[in-house]
């Protein structure tokens, strides 16, 4: 008798631990989205939202590559110390890759094609969720939402459905951006602030060569992704557009031709670097916290960044304001970033812990206070830290900016729409062709990647 009933505990105790290893609650059966390292022995039907690590007891410290572009802030390390902290058993190191989000998308693409692991978790541009989903680079996330009783109705809902795909969800908003004028007041009053782009021309003339500057506006020029972001615009406030709302191809328009117009005159203008057609974000936040100019265009993370002692020349002289307006009034373009999991990753549990930290509110809150970026949780903007750390967030054109901001075309085959516009933008800065010539070239080349 004795025997038996220690053979029968052999047999629970083997059951116990293999339930354990398999990790099993995640329920869709697809072996390659296993959510579960085998390192941990949690209760994934809880929905306390407690990590599995901070419960485990083992000693043994799972490793997390994170992965995103160059951050000229400090908000990178900040989230990843504050994790770590409040995680013993996971250790995030921090993998950068280009700023350049295009050339930062063609890295991922080659790491995940040979489905490498040597990253855990990522985050994604606006445009790329559509494609990283349909490639299957990434792992879909609903049954950690469901599992850990996130409230996704909490989050902005465009930047929510921006990173859904079929259906279902392959990452989560951090922070949503739009495009904003900044400008410095010790240079410009406060009711001289540019409204119209023509308006823009005139003060950027006038005022370069004041104070230390030695232009008077910057942009982002180059041919890459920020190009599209910054033409985007300038189309918009002239009424165009690339798509419609059905999708087709409706770029061909006077409107679309008087906004690329002003773009390539504003881009050819005197009080511009002569090689704006090199200029990112990158060296167009340098250049204006060297104090180089008076204007430019950026995302809001250039407010922290502008007021960062340590970096800044300018700090206390920025104001915020919305881009300068064509015939159809302001235009600012929908930009963002969301985290996903790679599929491939060995850590998939862990690397959730960390998603859901960096994109749940208190990494948020971090990523507001250090990064100047702007939260996807709307309850933040009522934050008062949050407000301390941006005032801008409160501005009227601000929050308007953020909820009328224009969406670059949503394709899973995204890089090839944006190359059209790159090439063809850019053809037209540089005389190559004129507005007309280089908006009738993307409407035939949109139609032939559209299909
Ligand atoms: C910002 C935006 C992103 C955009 C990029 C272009 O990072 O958030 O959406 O694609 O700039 O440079």
């Amino acid at each position: 008798m004795k025997t038996k009933y220690w053979l029968l505990s052999l047999m629970l105790l083997v059951v116990v631990a293999l339930a354990a290893c398999s990790g099993g609650g995640e329920g869709d059966g697809e072996a390659t989205d296993s959510t579960d390292s085998g390192e941990d022995t949690e209760d994934t039907s809880g929905d306390s939202g407690e990590s599995a690590s901070e419960g485990d007891s083992s000693g043994e410290v799972v490793e997390i590559v994170y992965a995103r572009g160059q951050d000229s802030t400090s908000a990178t390390d900040e989230l990843i110390k504050a994790f770590n902290e409040s995680h013993p058993n996971i250790n995030v190191t921090f993998r950068e890759m280009p700023s350049d989000t295009g050339q930062q998308h063609d890295q991922y693409v080659t790491m995940l094609n040979a489905e490498s692991a040597e990253i855990d978790v990522m985050d994604l541009d606006v445009v790329w969720p559509a494609e990283f989903a349909q490639a299957g680079y990434v792992l879909e996330l609903d049954r950690f939402l469901q599992r850990d009783g996130i409230e996704t109705g909490d989050y902005n809902e465009g930047a929510l459905s921006a990173a859904q795909f079929n259906g279902k969800q392959w990452a989560m908003p951090k922070f949503i951006d739009a495009g904003m004028l900044f400008y410095r007041t010790d240079l410009v009053g406060e009711d001289e602030v540019p409204q119209t782009w023509d308006d823009l021309m005139t003060s950027a003339s006038a005022i370069q060569g004041e104070g230390s500057t030695e232009f008077g506006y910057l942009m982002q020029a180059k041919q890459y992704e920020g190009l599209v972001c910054n033409a985007v615009e300038f189309i918009a406030s002239y009424g165009g557009q690339i798509l419609d709302e059905n999708g087709e191809v409706a770029v061909n328009s006077p409107e679309t031709v008087a906004g690329i117009s002003k773009l390539v005159e504003i881009a050819n203008s005197d009080f511009v670097p002569g090689n704006i057609n090199t200029f990112t974000e990158v060296e167009s936040h340098t250049a204006f916290i060297e104090g180089q100019s008076p204007y430019i265009r950026n995302w809001p993370y250039q407010w922290n960044l502008a007021n960062d002692e340590e970096q800044s020349e300018i700090v206390g002289n920025v104001g915020v304001a919305p881009l300068p307006s064509g015939d159809a009034g302001s235009a600012a373009t929908l930009g963002g970033w969301m985290t996903a999991i790679n599929r491939y990753s060995e850590n998939k549990e862990e690397a959730w812990e960390f998603l859901k930290f960096m994109t749940g509110p208190e990494g948020q809150k971090i990523s507001a206070i250090h990064g100047g970026l702007a939260p996807t949780l709307p309850a933040l903007f009522e934050d008062e830290e949050i407000l301390e750390a941006n005032p801008f967030f409160q501005q009227e054109g601000f929050q308007n900016a953020l909820s009328n901001a224009v969406s670059r075309p949503v394709a899973p085959n995204y890089p090839e729409v944006s190359e059209v516009i790159q090439i063809n933008v850019s053809k037209a800065i540089a005389g190559e062709l004129t507005p007309e010539e280089a908006v009738a070239a993307m409407e035939e080349e949109l139609n032939a990647v559209m299909q």
